[in-house]
């Protein structure tokens, strides 16, 4: 039974024992400032979600300019053909969206999405006013007018040669369906390399690791598929070391591929396939951290998590050691990159080659946990925000000398001609107000906002550009 004090006042207030007074205040003063904190987390909050396009002032004023919100007004063209009556009848009529136009090849709006030659980035013929501008999903031509095959790609910065080695899917083939249900493809060509010491200018270093014609039992067998190739350099061998998606022509296979060369140009020796750690390897991308350790992250289980663990010293192999993480959460086309000890990752929903929205997480072990923080779009309208800019993430480059300021790089699937798939590159910042207030964290945002902004065309800041 529990005794009553009968000398205990029924209030704090007012008291006359000074120990239990001060103990009122300091609870009553935190009781008061955690309600503050959550009354501005929910003001700042709601800035963030309001739809309002907004002015994100940046810590740093290089990137002021990248951070201007653009807007997007694209107008839907109005169905082709008449319906019946009756066939209005049965089905009512569905609203289309971007999206659907998108995925239309006979679009009367196509050439928004995916223009012409005429358009073309062409880094020889622009030098002067268009310079360094990046004009997402343009065609993009390399030194010699090629548009350039890179496709699911990723990034190194070479020290040795100062210059920026641009790795993906050389795609430059017919589009066919393997089977009436499967997705459409292109045979393995193999992996093309692209140089460049600006990032605007690209020169083509060739196919680096090249697709097998006739050993049907090989991975790189031109019947099977080679996607999102990485390559990280190992300070300890010397070598450049290419991770990549490796499977058949249905997806079944599910592993990851490991080339190696001497150098960023190869030729990359083929040294084989595995499923890392025994799981189902689709999607995956490999980072290195700032002590040199390198993690493999892949879907998983049918893609509905991902895995991530660290390589071997030579980065020829996985250790071990592996957690699940986004658990549940269907994502794919990891994209990775730090900031002020801080682990982030753009992911996409799992759509195959349609585009669907992109998600910001955050960690602050590379291992996990995890947290998910939102979409990091902003600007154009909503069905960009809500479709990645009609692209999926493939990698974030750093712009040393702009902290917190990356390239988002992001592929625009052209599923009919897959070859004909263009480059989205937009400006990524870390910073701001949070974007989605967790319920457990008494209104301390967790992680700085991650924005990728729109532009219709955006360059980066000139003496960025001179650095380099
Ligand atoms: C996507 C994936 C691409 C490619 C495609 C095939 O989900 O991100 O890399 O595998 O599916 O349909």
């Amino acid at each position: 039974m529990r005794v009553r004090n009968k000398y205990r006042k029924s209030t704090a207030f007012p008291c006359n024992v000074g120990s239990r007074c001060s103990i009122s205040i300091v609870v009553w003063s935190l009781v008061g400032f955690l309600l503050m904190l959550q009354i501005y987390s929910l003001i700042s909050h709601r800035n963030t979600v309001s739809g309002d396009v907004k002015l994100h002032m940046s810590r740093h004023p290089l990137v002021r300019e990248l951070e201007q919100v653009e807007e997007e007004n694209i107008q839907i063209p109005p169905p082709k053909g008449k319906r019946s009556p009756r066939a209005a009848k049965r089905r009512p009529k569905r609203t289309t969206t971007l999206v659907d136009e998108f995925l239309d090849e006979n679009s009367q709006i196509r050439h928004v999405f995916f223009p012409d030659m005429k358009t073309a980035i062409d880094p020889l013929k622009d030098a002067g006013n268009d310079s360094f501008y990046y004009y997402p999903a343009r065609i993009w031509l390399d030194t010699e007018g090629n548009p350039i095959q890179a496709h699911g790609g990723g990034m190194i910065y070479d020290e040795r040669s100062s210059a920026y080695y641009w790795y993906g899917e050389y795609k430059d083939g017919p589009t066919y369906h393997a089977h009436k249900k499967g997705a459409a493809r292109v045979d393995i060509i193999g992996v093309g390399c692209y140089s460049s010491k600006d990032l605007w200018t690209w020169k083509n270093e060739g196919i680096v690791l090249t697709a097998e014609e006739l050993n049907e039992t090989h991975d790189l067998h031109k019947s099977n598929v080679l996607e999102r190739p990485k390559v990280i350099y190992n300070e300890n061998t010397g070598k450049y070391v290419m991770w990549m998606h490796i499977d058949d022509a249905n997806y079944t296979k599910a592993a990851v591929g490991i080339a190696v060369s001497d150098y960023p140009t190869g030729p990359f020796d083929y040294l084989g396939s595995q499923r890392p750690h025994g799981y189902e390897s689709r999607d995956m991308t490999v980072f290195k951290d700032d002590d040199g350790v390198a993690y493999l992250i892949y879907s998983s289980e049918e893609n509905s998590e991902l895995h991530i663990g660290p390589l071997t010293k030579d980065y020829l192999d996985v250790k071990p050691d592996m957690r699940r993480i986004l658990v549940g959460q269907h994502r794919e086309a990891p994209a990775l990159f730090k900031y002020r000890g801080t682990y982030y990752m753009i992911t996409s929903g799992c759509t195959g080659w349609a585009p669907n929205e992109a998600l910001a997480h955050a960690a602050d072990s590379i291992m996990g946990p995890w947290e998910t923080m939102g979409n990091p779009c902003i600007g154009g309208n909503k069905m960009f925000r809500l479709a990645t800019f009609f692209a999926q993430s493939t990698f974030v480059i750093p712009l040393p000398g702009i902290p917190g300021s990356y390239i988002f790089m992001a592929d625009r699937w052209n599923p009919a001609d897959l070859s004909d798939s263009r480059y989205v590159w937009l400006p990524l910042i870390v910073g701001g107000p949070a974007d989605r207030p967790f319920e457990f964290n008494f209104g301390f945002p967790l992680w700085p906002r991650v924005s990728i902004y729109w532009h219709r065309k955006w360059r980066l800041p000139s003496s960025w550009r001179v650095t380099k």
